[in-house]
């Protein structure tokens, strides 16, 4: 007669084995990378959430935004923060920018697919990568050696052949290639560069974050008489450094 078997028991230790098993078999291949349509998904929701619902209805702002694959410009550790409503380090206790304030900015510059514009403060480079969506042509100032370096190899990568960049202070902005069509600033000098106001085209727009705690962003326009100011919502950005921490106060 056959014996009768009875059920199989699993040990505590037997699910201990299993689970640090399936550990290993994890940790060599890390957490499965985004699909690039769920990535698409995430700047689709991104465009909606966060920027047209808050007003910005520019159509070639928001399908650059919708494009321009953000992940790749933040460091690997807030990856998975990328399309979150809010600025991310990049390293060298640097930012980039909200996604909003990047749509804004981008915005307020009515740009109109022919122009020429200056970008002061690289950063990770993704700025000026909405930016050679929409323009076109774009050089871009950053004063830090390092993070020019690694926007340079994000920016080339990606194929943006009509961004030119430079490592100097932004200060006295790119006179070489001046006159610009539009200039955006994505770091807050406490005044205004008289530099970048020359180097604008009559009819050109500067967009700006001006002061050092309190910052306002500002559009510049130029005209034939001189500038018209327009003060456009309340900010935080990291300061310009360099030239225009030396000096006085003036042109607010
Ligand atoms: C908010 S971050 C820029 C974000 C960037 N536009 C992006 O898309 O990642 C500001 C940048 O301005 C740079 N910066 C600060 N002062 C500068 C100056 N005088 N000239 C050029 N770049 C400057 C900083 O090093 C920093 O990288």
């Amino acid at each position: 007669m056959a014996a009768a078997t009875s059920p199989m028991r699993l040990s505590p230790e037997w699910f201990g084995s299993l689970a640090a098993l399936l550990l290993l078999l994890w940790v060599p291949f890390g957490a499965p990378p985004a699909r690039a349509d769920d990535l698409a998904d995430r700047r689709r929701q991104m465009v909606e959430g966060q920027i047209r619902a808050r007003g910005v209805e520019d159509a070639r702002v928001l399908a650059a935004m919708e494009k321009v694959p953000r992940h790749l410009f933040v460091p690997e550790t807030v990856r998975a923060q990328a399309y979150d409503d809010y600025p991310l380090p990049i390293g060298e206790n640097q930012t980039i920018s909200q996604p909003y304030i990047v749509a804004l900015m981008t915005s307020l510059l009515a740009l109109d697919g022919d122009d020429r514009v200056l970008e002061i403060g690289t950063g990770s480079g993704y700025q000026a990568a909405v930016l050679g969506e929409i323009a076109a042509d774009v050089f871009s100032v950053e004063i830090l050696d390092a993070l020019s370096q690694r926007a340079r190899e994000t920016l080339s990568g990606l194929g943006y052949r009509n961004v030119r960049l430079r490592v100097g202070d932004g200060f006295a902005g790119w006179p070489e290639e001046a006159p610009f069509d539009a200039i955006v600033v994505t770091a807050a000098p406490p005044r205004v560069p008289q530099p970048l106001l020359d180097q604008l085209k009559v009819g050109g727009r500067l967009v700006i974050p001006v002061g050092r705690f309190f910052q306002d962003l500002l559009v510049y326009t130029k005209t034939a008489n001189g500038v018209e100011k327009r003060n456009v919502i309340p900010v935080r950005f990291v300061p310009m450094t360099g030239e225009v921490q030396n000096g006085t106060p003036k042109n607010r």
